[in-house]
């Protein structure tokens, strides 16, 4: 294999996907995505819900998105200069969300939260980070002890609790005058507790430090203006990705003026952030969301999803502990590794693809009847594994 580890993004690996030592026969390998369907490399079709690790929301291939796209190809790609449709998309970003007062574009996940705790680290001249949840696999976010990494950079940054408004309180404060950001995923599994944010803009203003949303995931999907419309509390910057331009590689970070302006005097900048290809998918991935209400759309198909896996859960508690989630991102939490594991290999032999954890993704592309075919074929899964 030439490819170490078999892929290049973790979460596809079949590992990841069915678990250690999955038959074979499993679909590994695609050969194309459109709509809510996948096909893999043997020709064979499934219902997805993974939807590019919910770098989709608008389904594959939306033809907007697709036409915009091949506009960009047409247009050359990419040039010496900087393209007209990026200061559009930042003034488009900042109507809104009016807290995204200035922006800068990067093309993945990572390396936006990464540019995130550049700006803070620069604004405050301090070091320590607190984060909390999944934010890419740069150096300043890595466990201690991660193989490459050196230990004076893991030393730099600790994991806060989700959710946790005491805990989190009080690594804040002890981290005192060295916090630079607390960077979190405003929703772990759950939405974020009101309490918890609240402490978190409080406990950062007093300590002079930036506080950071990673709405990677959330945004684009819980509500137009993200987790922060949704929930109400407005950190000093966000940063997107993924659902940005639906698929396509484009991520920003954005907010607070004063912090953004940073950017001036620390180095951020990449040969590739400014293809016209990024912009033109964000700006007709933008022209769906609105036209569409895709948040909203997303709201009311995935409860029907989640209300059913509700069901399923308190139909099968030897099995299945329930839903976790909320109704644009959720899974069923398994009894056990395998479990979880064996679920999303008889869903896939069923024509399903299905995330044992975090997360499945609705689309505009999945309705009621998509819905339904995978509620029915996860609870025929679910009896199979019953009486297995
Ligand atoms: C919340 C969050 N932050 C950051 C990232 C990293 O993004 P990327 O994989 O595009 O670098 C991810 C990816 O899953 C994510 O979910």
């Amino acid at each position: 294999m030439r490819v170490p580890g078999f892929t290049s993004t973790g979460s596809k690996r079949p590992d990841a996907l069915f678990g250690m030592g999955a038959p074979r026969g499993l679909p590994v390998r695609l050969a194309r995505a459109a709509g809510a369907e996948v096909w893999d490399a043997e020709g064979r079709r499934y219902l997805d819900f993974i939807m590019g690790l919910g770098a989709v929301s608008l389904g594959y291939a939306h033809p907007v998105v697709t036409a915009a796209a091949v506009d960009a190809i047409e247009a050359g790609v990419v040039g010496p200069l900087a393209p007209e449709s990026e200061e559009r998309l930042a003034e488009r970003l900042a109507g809104l969300m009016p807290w995204m007062e200035r922006t800068r574009f990067l093309k993945t996940g990572a390396e936006a939260v990464a540019a995130a705790v550049r700006l803070a680290r620069a604004h405050t001249g301090r070091d320590f980070v607190l984060r909390c949840g999944y934010h890419g696999w740069l150096d300043w976010s890595q466990a201690p002890g991660t193989p490459g990494v050196p230990a004076a950079i893991s030393g730099l940054s600790a994991e806060i609790p989700f959710g946790d408004a005491e805990r989190g309180r009080h690594a804040i404060r002890a981290a005192g005058d060295r916090l630079a950001a607390v960077v979190v995923e405003p929703v772990i599994e759950r939405a974020p507790p009101a309490e918890w944010l609240q402490m978190l803009r409080e406990e950062t203003t007093r300590a002079g430090a930036v506080l950071v949303f990673d709405e990677i995931k959330t945004g684009f999907r819980v509500a137009p203006g993200g987790a922060v419309e949704r929930w109400n509390c407005v950190p000093d910057l966000v940063v997107f990705g993924k659902a940005l331009a639906n698929g396509f590689a484009l991520s920003a970070v954005g907010g607070r003026r004063d912090v953004m302006e940073q950017s001036r005097r620390t180095w951020i900048s990449s040969t590739l952030a400014t293809d016209l290809v990024g912009f033109a998918a964000a700006h007709a991935t933008l022209d769906v969301l609105a036209r569409d209400e895709v948040p909203a759309y997303l709201q009311r198909v995935g409860g029907r999803l989640v209300a059913g896996l509700a069901q399923l859960a308190a139909h099968h508690p030897t099995l299945f502990l329930g839903v976790a989630g909320i109704a644009e991102m959720s899974y069923l939490r398994p009894v056990t590794e395998e479990t979880g594991a064996r679920l999303a290999r008889l869903a896939a032999e069923r024509g399903l693809l299905w995330k044992r954890g975090a997360y499945n993704f609705v689309s505009l592309a999945h309705g009621e009847e998509q819905v339904d075919r995978a509620l029915a074929i996860l609870a025929d899964c679910a009896a199979a594994l019953r009486h297995a």
